[in-house]
């Protein structure tokens, strides 16, 4: 049976056991998430730095690079460790700009698993995010078609899981209806808290709710409020936030994103000692927490 030390302790992900605090490969590639990093060493430090921590769920694409990540996990860390669960989303390119235009044609996505399969040195994929919306959130319409591709490779034996990313409530749904989906994968954080609604109901029904930039993204969150319950309780502002994400909800995976070691090890740290102490905290905690909303989140 697998355990960990890690806070927030495991989820089972459709039949994989992962730690609930994972990893987000997508800071590794060079600015604007396009060509290698800066230092190709460090990141690949990183990639081994994340293994030794005990962390048993990445979450990567192809489009970061494009290929670079991938191919920074592939060189850091293959042959994987059994108990290592690599998770790739597929639903947009990038362009010469550095765009992410969509691309959920069906001979796209299915290049798009060969390729990532091809990177990444496997032979299956333990499970592929069907990314829709755009740069401003979700938007509505069918993911029939796209969704039903990825089922066909999943019937093909090419991919393990499905899930979705960056889509509404009711394109869940409609992805029920078609498959089984083992997580929803969409922006969310202590000052973004569209989601409130669907993590209480994928709770429910024991499906996994991974926020991306769970630390805002490229631009990291910063607030008073945050700053001083940092203070008072003598962590950093990303540690607590973190941690703010693990007591949400026991279905909440985190996939934080860095380039730095020293900052990955410090957030492991910071949110498990913040875990540790939660029980004589919470009520101090979560108050001042209530404000930090941004002024366009319901
Ligand atoms: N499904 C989707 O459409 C989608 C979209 C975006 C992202 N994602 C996934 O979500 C993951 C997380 O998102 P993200 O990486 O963009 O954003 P994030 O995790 O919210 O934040 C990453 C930023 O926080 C900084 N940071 C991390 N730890 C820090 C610390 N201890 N002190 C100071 N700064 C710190 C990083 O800088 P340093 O590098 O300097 O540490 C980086 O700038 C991505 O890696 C990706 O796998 C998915």
């Amino acid at each position: 049976m697998f355990s960990t030390s890690l806070p927030g302790g495991i989820w089972r992900l459709g039949d994989l056991t992962v730690t609930r605090f994972g990893y987000g490969a997508m800071q590794l590639a060079g600015p604007g998430v396009m060509g290698p990093p800066a230092d190709h060493d460090s990141a690949l430090a990183v990639l081994r730095e994340v293994v030794d921590l005990g962390i048993t769920h990445i979450d990567t694409s192809d489009a970061y690079g494009p290929r670079v990540t991938n191919q920074l996990i592939r060189e850091a860390l293959h042959p994987y460790p059994e108990s290592l669960h690599i998770v790739t989303k597929v639903g947009s390119t990038r362009d010469r700009q550095g765009g992410w235009p969509p691309a959920r044609e069906p001979e796209n996505l299915r290049r798009f698993v060969y390729e990532n399969l091809e990177n990444l040195g496997l032979e299956v994929l333990d499970l592929v995010n069907l990314r829709l919306g755009n740069a401003e959130g979700p938007q509505p319409g069918s993911l029939a078609e796209p969704f039903e591709t990825l089922v066909e490779l999943q019937q093909q034996g090419l991919i393990r899981h499905l899930g979705v990313s960056t889509v509404t409530a009711e394109q869940v749904a409609e992805a029920q209806a078609i498959a089984p989906i083992a997580c929803v994968q969409n922006m969310y954080n202590l000052a973004y808290r569209q989601d409130d609604e669907l993590i209480d109901m994928l709770a429910e029904e024991g499906i996994a709710y991974v926020p991306y930039f769970p630390l805002g993204g490229f631009s990291p969150l910063q607030s008073s409020a945050l700053s001083t319950v940092a203070a008072r309780l003598d962590a950093t502002p990303m540690s607590v936030a973190l941690a703010w994400l693990l007591q949400r909800s026991p279905n909440i995976l985190l996939i934080p994103g860095t380039s730095s070691a020293a900052h990955l090890r410090e957030n492991v740290a910071g949110a498990g000692t913040l875990a540790l102490r939660r029980g004589d905290r919470r009520a101090e905690q979560d108050r001042p927490l209530a404000g930090i909303r941004r002024p366009n989140s319901s």
